[in-house]
């Protein structure tokens, strides 16, 4: 199996997503300054994807309001893709204003968290997001497709991978390029996660689908690992574990890169990413934050230096 960026298959594609879901769920809104210098360090580490913000209602999200600031002061580098989430039009239209080349439109598999993350029916979302898609392919803007609660949904319990397969089937026919499975509140394990990979290979190519997990229960990396033995290679990982979002109760970050890197080196596969580079930028924000990463392979390297 080929990677989608044609790198072969020991390439995996790291995308980064802690200034954007790392910083949502953070009681203060981080500065763009700040923001700025995480992003630009952690695209500096080598990571191929650095998500760096979300143009959503600043109501709903205050610590993203100034995405705007962001996108317009980033360095932008050659080569590194700085994607932002869009819920709707309006959303886009700002994201466009300010140079965004790639968007990620958001759904849910399940009706609640739907409702509560962005005020709206499952349905109702798939239809703001077709004209961003349509409007998007007009200025030539590529859409990944989220899909949240994909193994569990903090207020209805399971969620059906049929549900999932089918929700990702209609964003791909839509024009989104990648859908990546969101574990939001981090309750998936490694066989259930292999088994909802199996089941959206039915609707999406596998080259083309992404993973997005939170570790709430310690599961993130294990479960990584049986979707790369499916032959998934875009991982979604948050640095030094930051992560979690406002409308999931109780989900801890995501990943963690570090922990991500330090596995993906351990096996041989290829990612570009400078482990060290990212766990010196994860002391940096942790540090900002007023707090220890919660990565075990930053808190090992931290160990080791102070040694
Ligand atoms: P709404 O209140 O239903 O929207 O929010 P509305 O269309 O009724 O508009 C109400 C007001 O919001 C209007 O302003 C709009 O202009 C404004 P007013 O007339 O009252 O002054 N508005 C906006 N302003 C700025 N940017 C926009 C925008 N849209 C409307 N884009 C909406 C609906 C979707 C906007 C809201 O529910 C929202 O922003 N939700 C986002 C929640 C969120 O960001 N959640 C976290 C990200 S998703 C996530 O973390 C999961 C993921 O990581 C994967 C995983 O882990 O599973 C991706
Ligand atoms: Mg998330």
């Amino acid at each position: 199996m080929g990677s989608e960026n044609g790198r072969g298959d020991r390439f995996v594609r790291v995308q980064e997503v802690g200034a954007r879901d790392g910083l949502q769920n953070e009681p203060r809104t981080v500065p763009a300054e700040i923001k700025v210098d995480l992003i630009e360090r952690l695209a500096a580490a080598g990571l191929p994807a650095v998500e760096s913000g979300a143009f959503v209602s600043p109501k709903w999200v205050p610590q993203m309001a100034n995405s705007e600031e962001v996108f317009r002061r980033i360095n932008r580098r050659d080569g590194v893709t700085y994607p932002a989430l869009t819920p709707n039009m309006k959303g886009f239209e700002r994201a466009a204003a300010v140079g965004v080349t790639e968007v990620g439109v958001f759904a849910a598999a399940s009706e609640t968290f739907s409702q509560r993350n962005t005020n709206c029916t499952i349905e109702e979302s798939l239809e703001r997001f077709r004209p961003v898609c349509a409007a998007a392919a007009e200025e030539g803007v590529r859409v990944q497709g989220y899909v949240s609660t994909v193994l569990g949904c903090p207020y209805e319990g399971a969620v059906d991978p049929g549900i999932v397969a089918d929700l990702c089937g209609r964003l791909y026919a839509m024009g989104c390029y990648r859908v990546a499975l969101g574990d939001t509140i981090g309750v998936g394990t490694p066989s259930k996660a292999a088994a909802l990979i199996d089941r959206v290979a039915e609707a999406v190519p596998l080259t083309d689908i992404g993973i997005h997990f939170h570790d709430t229960y310690g599961q993130a990396l294990a479960n990584t690992l049986a979707c790369l033995d499916r032959g998934i290679r875009t991982v979604d990982a948050s640095v030094s574990g930051l992560g979690g979002c406002p409308y999931a109760p109780g989900a801890a970050g995501n990943l963690a890169t570090e922990d991500l890197i330090y596995m993906l080196d351990g096996l041989g596969m290829e990612t570009g990413v400078d482990l060290d580079a990212v766990a010196e930028t994860g002391a940096f924000i942790t540090g900002w934050l007023g707090r220890a990463p919660v990565s075990r392979v930053a808190q090992a390297l931290a160990g080791r230096k102070a040694a």
